[in-house]
């Protein structure tokens, strides 16, 4: 069988809405095959290459945004708080590590969920689960639940804008590294993370002067007034994905264009199912997620079929163990990944494997356990001989009260106050740049150690 952006539909496939009307989501699949792509060819393989450093190690990889993008909270506001937290993330770690830091958004495109079951009952009464905004609505009436194809314009909608919004801060004057003190966000100022944050903007203003009095600035170095940001989200609607994926008239390969980067969901990485079938036909950077029940035995198959040349900034492996897993569970995969010589990314969601449940019914993750899972698979990689190559969060721009812990204390009573979101708890802003010290702060411990042990 020869692979086509349809030959999916030849395949098992998990995690599909039920649509009554079958018509009337071909007739929206037909108009969708008839919109602009989002992204092009050439930006997929700008961030392959971006990616394929970070697989040699000279470079980190930092994903971040939503669980999932809502129709109801979009604004403007909201894509830039993102947007900017994650530059601020960005400044943190690439001045700890002195790397270059590839900036992918958890964002424009993550509108489709993966649900344990079908159907929920409340009370008696069954209807379809949610499966995120592109698909129904979160209400638990039977008209909300109904899958409508047409969300998924919506959605094709709502990411084109935020592209264009995202595109404009990248690249519009916003992202310029004279503006690292700008990006401070309000709430955030009387934190013990800003005040790191201040000092460190501090010393990259005083660096920057001092360039700029060598004759170092904007004219000869361009590269300090934008940065290239990247969208990505889970390839899980395979309709959907199907109609935005296009060839490329100048490699003539397939890419998906509702994003730079796809990933495939732990529920749905079965090697001779739909989501991998559609992986392996494009030519885009492609994530994978392994969670705890992950074996040697099933991953490197998996790596042969998304990646079969072997080629470095294709395929980025996203942890999700839970605190209480890492150590246990990652070094027989990355010892397997490592001796078969294959080229990954490895990169740590330590946000999926971390979520419990309060006394009070809210859904929530310990800081200290998201930060222990991310200290487990930098210790874990380094001893393999591995590099851990990236991080993956759900996190938000806006001051939520979602996750528990952090320098700013959120504490269990807290929840209630601002809990947001429509799915999984987030990092809030402050939370979100808290961790990236402590990253950085890992990164330069792991790499003491590491060099100390070579020079022993
Ligand atoms: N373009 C460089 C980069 O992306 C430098 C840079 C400009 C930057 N603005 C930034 C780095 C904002 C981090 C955050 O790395
Ligand atoms: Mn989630």
């Amino acid at each position: 069988m020869t692979w086509s952006p349809r030959s999916w539909r030849e395949k098992p496939v998990l995690q599909m809405p039920n649509y009554k009307d079958q018509a009337a989501l071909d007739r929206v699949i037909g108009e969708l095959s008839a919109r602009p792509a989002l992204v092009f060819a050439g930006e997929a393989r700008r961030l392959r290459k971006q990616l394929a450093d970070v697989t040699a190690g000279n470079a980190f990889l930092l994903q971040g945004g939503d669980c999932a993008e809502s129709f109801k909270e979009f604004s403007t506001e909201g894509v830039r708080d993102t947007f900017r937290v994650l530059l601020q993330m960005a400044v943190v770690l690439t001045f700890a590590a002195s790397k270059p830091v590839v900036k992918v958004g958890r964002i424009a495109g993550q509108f489709a969920k993966p649900r344990s079951a079908d159907m929920e009952t409340r009370d008696g009464v069954s209807l379809p689960s949610y499966r995120g905004d592109s698909v129904n609505d979160a209400a638990f009436t039977p008209e909300s639940r109904e899958p409508n194809p047409e969300r998924l314009i919506r959605a094709y909608d709502q990411s084109a804008s935020t592209l264009n919004l995202l595109r404009a801060f990248a690249s519009g004057g916003y992202a310029d590294l004279n503006n690292v003190h700008q990006w401070t966000l309000d709430f955030v100022k009387d934190s013990p993370a800003a005040e790191r944050y201040a000092e460190t903007a501090s010393r990259i203003s005083e660096a920057l002067d001092f360039m700029k009095a060598c004759g170092v600035g904007r004219d000869s170095a361009p590269s300090l007034e934008s940065v290239d940001f990247f969208t990505s989200h889970e390839a899980l609607h395979l309709p959907f994905e199907e109609a935005l994926t296009r060839r490329d008239p100048n490699s003539g390969r397939w890419y998906a264009t509702s994003a730079h980067m796809i990933w495939i969901g732990e529920r749905t990485r079965q090697l001779d199912h739909a989501h991998v079938e559609y992986a392996q036909g494009i030519a885009n950077p492609v994530g994978v997620k392994c969670g705890p029940t992950m074996t040697p035995d099933v991953l490197l198959p998996l790596i042969d079929a998304l990646n079969p040349n072997n080629e470095a900034g294709r395929l980025v492996l996203i942890t999700r163990m839970g605190a209480n897993n890492v150590r246990e569970k990652l070094p027989a995969l990355a010892r397997a990944v490592t001796q078969a010589g294959k080229n990954v990314v490895w990169s740590s969601d330590p946000m999926h494997g971390n979520t419990v449940k309060t006394g009070n019914g809210y859904k929530t993750r310990e800081f200290d356990k998201v930060l222990n899972e991310l200290e487990g698979f930098m210790d874990v990689l380094y001893a393999e001989g591995a590099y851990p190559g990236g991080v993956h969060f759900e996190m938000t721009g806006r001051d939520v009260t979602e996750c528990v812990g952090g320098a700013k204390t959120v504490t269990e009573a807290d929840l209630a106050s601002r809990y947001h979101t429509h799915c999984d708890p987030r990092l809030n802003a402050d939370q979100a740049l808290d961790m990236a010290f402590r990253i950085a702060e890992s990164l330069k411990r792991v790499r003491a150690n590491n060099s100390g042990a070579h020079a022993a």
